[in-house]
């Protein structure tokens, strides 16, 4: 069997921290960090994302357009259980700085 033919892709449900809901398909297909690039995002305060460089483009799957405006959950996996963020959250609000390893969708 091939490499592509073993990974079992799925439909998971997220419920987002403001209730809302959203289907994602899951592949578990990894995709290589790109080598020797910054992947940067920046976003408001309540998450929103105001500025994305192209690396962050291009790994997202997604278009600049796209990207611009949405909430910074749009890349969240299924796998990042809600309590993953409150730390993120806690930390933020307070003005200080938050580190963490973060499993997303591209
Ligand atoms: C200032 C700020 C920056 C954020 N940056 C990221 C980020 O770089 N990566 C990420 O996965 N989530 C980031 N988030 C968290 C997402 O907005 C969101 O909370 C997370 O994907 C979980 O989704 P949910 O809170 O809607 O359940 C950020 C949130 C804030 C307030």
């Amino acid at each position: 069997m091939s490499q592509e033919q073993n990974h079992k892709i799925r439909e998971e449900l997220i419920r987002y921290y403001d209730g809302t809901e959203r289907v994602v398909t899951v592949v578990d297909e990894e995709v290589p960090y790109p080598d020797g690039k910054l992947i940067v995002s920046r976003t408001d305060t309540k998450g929103f994302i105001t500025h994305a460089n192209q690396a962050f483009v291009d790994m997202s799957g997604y278009t600049r357009e796209e990207l611009i405006g949405a909430n910074h959950n749009i890349l969240r996996h299924p796998d990042m259980p809600a309590i993953a963020f409150k730390g993120l959250w806690d930390t933020v609000e307070k003005g200080e700085k938050w580190q963490g390893f973060v499993k997303k969708l591209t």
